[in-house]
C-alpha cells in the first residue's frame, strides 16, 4: 500500500473546502496529507510505510458529506479516511464537522479508559501522538468507574521495554516484525479486554531491524533500553546525522546533550513517521540505533527542523544567537580570572550518559 503511485491524479476531492486532485486508489487520509495542515486527520495505527495498517483505532474518522459526483448522497456513517478510497467528485469533512470532532473525542475516551496517565514518567512524553490526543480532544474527568486494564511486565530483550499497560493495540509493532525481520517472534495474543503484545514463551526480540518497532509505536509501549530514563526529549538536542552503514541507510537523528548522544532514532517526517530517502523508507539497523552512540560515530548534517508546536522546538536550536561575548572587549583581550572552575572541582559532568547501560539514576552521580 501506502507510498505514493506514480499513477496521474486525475480525481478531484474536496476536503473542508478544499479541493485536490490525487490518483485513483488514493485514501482519504492520504488527500489529506496532500494538502496538509489541520486538515489532514490524527492516525494512531495507519502508517504509510507499513503494508496493510490502518482500520484499527478509529481517530482518522471523517464524514463524507457527497460520496462522489455520480451519487452525492451522503454516506450515513463516519469512515475511517485511512482505509476509505477517494471517488470522483467526493466532498469530506473532517474539522469543519462537529460530528467528526464529537467522535474523535469519544474515541480518545476510549482510548485512554486503559491507558495510564503517567506521562510524568514515560519516556514517550513530548514526543507521544495519544498525549497530543488528549491534549486536543480529552476530557478533564473520566466515567469510568472500573480499576484500569493491567499486565504483568514481560522481558521482550535486550534491546526494547515493552510496557503493555500503555499499549493501544495498533498492530503497527507486529506489521514492522513481518515486514523487516526475518522471524517474528511477538503479536498480539488474545482477545477483547485481555488482548495484548507478548512473546508469549519469553522469546527475546533481537533481529537487526527490530528497534524499528520503537519509532513506529504511537505511545510509550515499545522504549529504547539505552534511552530510559536518561532525559526528558524536550531537554535533549536532535541532529541530522549519518554515517556509512552495509545494513541501512545509515541516515538518524542524534538526540544530544552536550556532546553525549543520549539516543539514535530514525529521521521521522511531518506525520510522525519514518523518512524515506531515495523512494524508499529509511529504517535503520540496531548497529546504528543502540551501538553508534559516540558523536564520532556519525558525521553531523545539522539541527533537525521540528515543528514548532512541538515541545521539543521549546530548546529553540534553530536559529540560536548567542548574546555578544563582552568581558574579553572590557578586559583589553584579557581573559577573566576565574576564582572557581566548575569542571575541576565536581565529577557530576564527567558520567557520560550515554555509555550508562540502564537509566540513570543518582547512584551514577555519586562521587
Ligand atoms: S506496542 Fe506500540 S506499536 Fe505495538 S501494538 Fe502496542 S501501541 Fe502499537
Ligand atoms: S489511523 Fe485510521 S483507523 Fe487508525
Amino acid at each position: 500500500m501506502a507510498e505514493q503511485t506514480n499513477t496521474p491524479a486525475n480525481l478531484k476531492v474536496t476536503i473542508d473546502n478544499i479541493t485536490v486532485e490525487v490518483a485513483p486508489g488514493t485514501t482519504i487520509l492520504q488527500a489529506a496529507r496532500q494538502i496538509g495542515g489541520d486538515v489532514t486527520p490524527p492516525a494512531m495505527c495507519y502508517y504509510s510505510k507499513l503494508e496493510g495498517s490502518g482500520g484499527k483505532c478509529r481517530t482518522c474518522l471523517v464524514e463524507v458529506a457527497a460520496g462522489s459526483a455520480a451519487d452525492p448522497r451522503p454516506m450515513p456513517k463516519l469512515v475511517a479516511s485511512c482505509r476509505t478510497p477517494i471517488a470522483e467528485g467526493m466532498i469530506v469533512k473532517n474539522i469543519t464537522s462537529d460530528r467528526v470532532q464529537e467522535a474523535r473525542a469519544g474515541v480518545v475516551e476510549f482510548l485512554l479508559v486503559n491507558h495510564p496517565l503517567d506521562c510524568p514518567v514515560c519516556d514517550q512524553a513530548g514526543e507521544c501522538h495519544l498525549q497530543d490526543l488528549g491534549y486536543e480532544h480529552g476530557k478533564e474527568g473520566t466515567r469510568y468507574e472500573f480499576k484500569r486494564r493491567t499486565f504483568e511486565p514481560e522481558d521482550i530483550g535486550p534491546y526494547i521495554q515493552l510496557h503493555m499497560n500503555r499499549c493501544i493495540l495498533c498492530y503497527r509493532c507486529t506489521y514492522v516484525a513481518d515486514q523487516l525481520t526475518d522471524n517474528r517472534v511477538h503479536g498480539v495474543l488474545d482477545r477483547g479486554d485481555h488482548a495484548n503484545i507478548s512473546t508469549h514463551i519469553s522469546k527475546a526480540i533481537e533481529n537487526n531491524f527490530c528497534g524499528n518497532m520503537i519509532d513506529v509505536c504511537p505511545v510509550g509501549a515499545l522504549t529504547d533500553k539505552t534511552f530510559r530514563f536518561k532525559n526528558r526529549v524536550w531537554f535533549t538536542k536532535p541532529v541530522e546525522a549519518h554515517r556509512d552503514c552495509d545494513q541501512c541507510c545509515g541516515k538518524v537523528t542524534l538526540w544530544q546533550r552536550g556532546e553525549d548522544v543520549l539516543r539514535v532514532t530514525a529521521r521521522k517526517d511531518e506525520w510522525g513517521e519514518v523518512q524515506s530517502h531515495e523512494g524508499k523508507p529509511g529504517w535503520i539497523c540496531n548497529t546504528c540505533r543502540f551501538e553508534k552512540k559516540k558523536a564520532s560515530d556519525w558525521v553531523i548534517e545539522g539541527p533537525t527542523k521540528i515543528n514548532r508546536h512541538s515541545v521539543i522546538a521549546q530548546g529553540h536550536y534553530l536559529g540560536l544567537k548567542k548574546p555578544t561575548e563582552t568581558l574579553p572587549a572590557v578586559m583589553d583581550g584579557r581573559d577573566p580570572k576565574l576564582m572557581m572552575d566548575i569542571h575541576s572541582v565536581s565529577e557530576v559532568n564527567r558520567v557520560d550518559i550515554s555509555e550508562l547501560p540502564g537509566p540513570a539514576t543518582s547512584e551514577n552521580f555519586k562521587k
